[in-house]
């Protein structure tokens, strides 16, 4: 049995789809093109962008994290943001979700410029987050949890349906719709905060170290989750320190080192750096 059976019981072959569902859904590449990134080095075209950050700095009190950093996603692209631990990874997606205001530089999603709006504007805007560490609310109900995703539409029977769809992607969430969240696996708490994040159908999926603290086949099932999402059309920017794993399932990756990109590529370019591996990939083979 595959892992990824464990929850999610149709395998890959769900009818319905949760997360970009129908009216905004992405359009997306098909087939084989969607994951060939080795020519999706250098700029955007800005036809294709959904997120846009320019010269962000972000800083906590006198200190600079960020340290003006520039990052483009194109619509149904998986890219990594991989680095060591205090690089700035989380400064950098709480900055994009609006839990941190930015000192200068623009964020752009889907053509909008979105700095500075706070956070439950960026939310209604398509970007939804899976904070580090989870962050599901443990004295709630798994059904509960999935409500609050959805805090920010009013579309009752859509909502009610989305619900439906989540249990069947997640059956093992269905069964225990009515436990307490806190009362979870570690591995059952990733799941339902991600399932809480597609509550609010984003178009893009921000996600802080969702493998931290899980076993290695949790971890793959999670992974599969991701390039199940994305296949849906899902975009995803995804935070890792377990770099090699997330070069596995990104298009393209950058790396950060005390506030500053100092590289980016496709994955396979990334995976096949010398240099690379030494410094960032050399603990996690
Ligand atoms: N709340 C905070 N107050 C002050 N400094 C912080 C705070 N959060 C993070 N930092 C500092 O900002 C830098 C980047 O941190 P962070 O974005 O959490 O890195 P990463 O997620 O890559 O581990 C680190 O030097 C860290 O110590
Ligand atoms: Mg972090």
């Amino acid at each position: 049995m595959r892992a990824a059976q464990l929850f999610n019981g149709r395998g890959t072959t769900s009818a319905s789809p949760i997360g970009p569902t129908n009216h905004d859904a992405v359009p997306h590449a098909t087939g084989a093109s969607a994951t060939d990134a080795s020519s999706k080095d250098g700029e955007s075209s800005k036809a294709k962008e959904l997120l846009g950050i320019h010269h962000l700095i972000t800083q906590y009190g006198n200190i600079q994290a960020i340290k003006g950093i520039s990052i483009y996603i194109d619509k149904g692209e998986i890219v990594a943001l991989i680095g060591a631990n205090g690089a700035g990874k989380s400064t950098t997606l709480l900055s994009v979700s609006g839990v941190l205001t930015p000192t200068s530089g623009t964020i752009r999603f889907n053509g909008q410029n979105i700095s500075g709006l706070p956070s439950h504007q960026i939310v209604r805007q398509g970007i939804a987050q899976v904070v580090e560490g989870r962050a599901i609310l443990a004295g709630l109900t798994v059904l509960e949890n999935l409500m609050l995703g959805a805090y920010i539409r009013s579309d009752r029977n859509a909502i009610e349906q989305d619900m439906d769809r989540m249990f069947d992607r997640f059956p093992r969430l269905r069964e225990r719709s009515g436990q307490i969240a806190g009362t979870l696996s570690g591995g059952e708490q990733q799941m339902l905060a991600i399932a809480r994040a597609l509550m609010s159908r984003p178009k893009m999926l921000l996600l802080d170290e969702p493998s931290m603290g899980l076993a290695p086949l949790i971890v793959e099932e999670i992974f599969n989750l991701l390039r199940e999402l994305n296949e849906q059309g899902l975009t995803i920017l995804l935070v890792e320190q377990n770099a090699a794993q997330a070069l596995e399932i990104a298009d393209r990756a950058y790396v950060l080192a005390s506030g500053t990109i100092v590289r980016s590529g496709s994955s396979s370019s990334l995976l096949a750096d010398e240099h690379l591996r030494e410094a960032y990939l050399g603990a996690a083979r």
